[in-house]
Parts: C-alpha cells; structure tokens; sequence
C-alpha cells in the first residue's frame, strides 16, 4: 500500500497498521529552504506562480516521510479573486487592501469566473500531481465562507471579531448576502480543484469557534453543510474545526468525510463523539514541536495508541505548525508516525 492508498484508505474508515501522516502548514517559516525562497520572491509571487507553487508545495515532502501533500497557496485567494486582495503586515497577520463596511460593497463581490481568475491554482494542481504520480495523496483546501468572512469584514486579521459579529447581528440580509456569494465562488473553486487532480479538500473553519454556541448553525455551518451537499459526492471533505469541539455532533451530521480535531479536546473523547463512519484527523498540539525529541515522540505515541482501535485516524497537528518548530522534532514526530505498527 502507499502513502496515497494508505490515506484514501483511512478516509474510508479502514483498518490500517498505522495511520497516515501529514500536517498543516507543512510549507512554513520552520524551513530554511522556504526562507531562501522568501528571499527572492514575496508570498504572493509564490502563490501565483505555478512553478514555485509546485516547489513550496514538494519541500517538505523531500525531507519527511509524509503520506500526503498540501497545496501551496493561502484561503484569502478567494477574496482576491472576488476584487478584495490582501497583504501581510511587517508586523505579523494580514490585512485586506479595505474593508467590506457596507451592502454596496458586498453587491459589488464578482462572485463569476473564480476559476478563470484562480487559473494559476489549476496550473499548480496540475504540475504537483503529475510530480507525485500516484504516490502520495494530494489535498486541495479551502477556508469556510464565516472564516473568510471575518479577514473580509474585519479588513484583516482580528482580535475580537467585533465588526463581523455587529454585521451578524445587526444586518442579518447583508451577511447572508456575503456568505451566498462567498459559498457558490468556493464551490466553484473545490471543483476545480477536483478538476485538477486533488484527493481530497479540506476546508478551514479556523475560526468557527469564536462564535456564540447558539449561533454557530447559522454564522458558519449552514454554509459548510450548502458546500458538502453541493459537492460531497465528488469529492471526500475534511472538516477542519478550530475550538469547536462542542459542536462535533452537529458537525458529523454535515456529512464529511473526516473531522479535523484541535488538541484542546483528548483525541478518545472526539473518537467517542464521532460517528466511526468519518475518520478523525488530529491532533497533537503544534507547540510541541518547540520542545525535543523525546516529548514529541511520547506525545506522538500517546495519540496512536488512543486511537489504535479506531479505524480512521490520519495523524495530524491540531492546528498548523509553528515558524518556531524545531525540524529534528518533526523527524521525531514523522518517524514515530511512520514506525508505528498497531
Ligand atoms: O501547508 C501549507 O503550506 C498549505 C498552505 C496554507 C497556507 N495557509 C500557506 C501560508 C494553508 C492551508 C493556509 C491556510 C490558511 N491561511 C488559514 C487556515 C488555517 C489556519 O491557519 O487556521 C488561514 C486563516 C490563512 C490566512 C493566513 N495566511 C494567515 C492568518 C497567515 C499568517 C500571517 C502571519 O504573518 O502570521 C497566513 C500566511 C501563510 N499562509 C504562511 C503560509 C506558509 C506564512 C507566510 C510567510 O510568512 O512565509
């Protein structure tokens, strides 16, 4: 079996000697050859360009023995391609090039030819899955509409959330107008990364868990629930879902194919409240990977032997590895992964 088979296999909730691996952010600060290459070209450049996509994309790949392989681009390609480009702050964190403060602005979104002007993303796609030939699984991704919602009504990276949460509240048509149009260019998008060769797609809820509980189905899993019914069949989805643990039985009942869990809940207890038929992705928090090797393979065997009879476990970070990961601390984690025989 491998790498790809192992990981489509765990998809399907099958048994497997070890659980496939891969993590979040694989392409990072963490990396000296990732920095030289942000030496020479901005993030943008990288992102946009196929070629230095397909690089990013296949570097941490020569170095560790990961099962499957993440696209190199970010999720705030989507705004962009809608007419609300972005930048990063000298300082760390993002900002929109403005802010979306009224109806107008968000009539004014070009929610129409996402795949023509998110063409590069193809081209990418296209390049890496010819390079990996089969060998190792390829995961397309995406953000929610709510998480791509707040860079775009914040105008940036937030603290608070405040003025997305005024919009949700106090505007209810105009933040349903956003989230139609943030929804139809995303499923768009995913079936164009079908198209062009992905595996899998994740979709990043990186910040579900920062809405009030009883709001949850409305800001942000409608919409999650619109992709997957609009999409499911084509294509296996992850679910990522940041600090929202309390929702997994609502989220199981979206239909995904795998549920991506944070560290803050114990990876037996998620397994309990997820039905076997999805595999569980997670969850060993990314702050490890700043300590040694000995922590890290301690904490690494942990999650395995929680999750050794529970078909359907891809091990993973609960969220995306640190610039400050120290690189023989994820050799420890992959070669504990890869060695382990349940
Ligand atoms: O593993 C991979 O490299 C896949 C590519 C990937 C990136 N971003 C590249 C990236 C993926 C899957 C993402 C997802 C993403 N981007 C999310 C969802 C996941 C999460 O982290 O919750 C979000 C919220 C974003 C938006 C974004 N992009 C932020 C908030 C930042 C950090 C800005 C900062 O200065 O801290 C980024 C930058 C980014 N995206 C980097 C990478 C490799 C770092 C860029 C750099 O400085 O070189």
């Amino acid at each position: 079996m491998n790498s790809r088979e192992r990981f489509l296999n765990a998809l399907k909730c099958q048994s497997l000697d070890r659980p496939p691996i891969w993590v979040m952010r694989q392409a990072g600060r963490y990396l000296p050859e990732y920095r030289a290459l942000k030496e020479k070209y901005t993030f943008l450049e990288l992102v946009q360009t196929p070629e230095l996509a397909l690089e990013v994309t296949l570097q941490p790949l020569r170095r560790f023995r990961l099962d499957a392989a993440i696209l190199f681009s970010d999720i705030l390609v989507i705004p962009e391609a809608m007419g609300q480009s972005y930048h990063f702050r000298d300082t760390g964190g993002i900002t929109m090039n403005f802010r979306l403060e009224n109806r107008q602005q968000v009539e004014a979104l070009d929610s129409t030819r996402i795949e023509e002007k998110l063409n590069y993303v193809s081209d990418a796609l296209k390049l890496i899955h010819t390079e990996l030939s089969g060998s190792k699984a390829l995961l397309g991704f995406g953000g929610s509409p709510w998480t791509l919602a707040t860079y775009m009504v914040e105008g940036g990276s937030s603290k608070n959330f405040e003025q997305i949460k005024s919009l949700f509240y106090s505007d209810r048509p105009t933040f349903d107008a956003l989230m139609h149009k943030l929804t139809n260019s995303l499923i768009h998008y995913f079936k164009m990364q079908k198209a062009a060769g992905v595996d899998a797609i994740q979709i990043f809820d990186s910040w579900g868990g920062i809405i009030a509980g009883t709001d949850y189905e409305h800001a942000s899993l409608k919409w999650i629930r619109r992709i997957i019914d609009a999409i499911g069949n084509e294509i296996p989805i992850i679910l990522y879902a940041k600090g929202t643990s309390v929702h997994l039985s609502e989220q199981c009942a979206t239909n995904p194919n795998a549920i991506s869990v944070d560290w803050t809940i114990s990876i037996k207890e998620a397994s309990k409240r997820i039905n076997g038929n999805i595999a569980i992705q997670g969850n060993m928090d990314p702050s490890i990977l700043n300590t040694n090797p000995e922590i890290v393979r301690n904490q690494v065997l942990k999650i395995l032997e929680a999750m050794h009879n529970r078909p359907g476990h891809i091990f993973n970070l609960g969220h995306g590895i640190h610039p400050t990961a120290k690189i023989e601390n994820m050799e420890a984690l992959v070669e504990t992964v890869a060695g382990y025989k349940a």
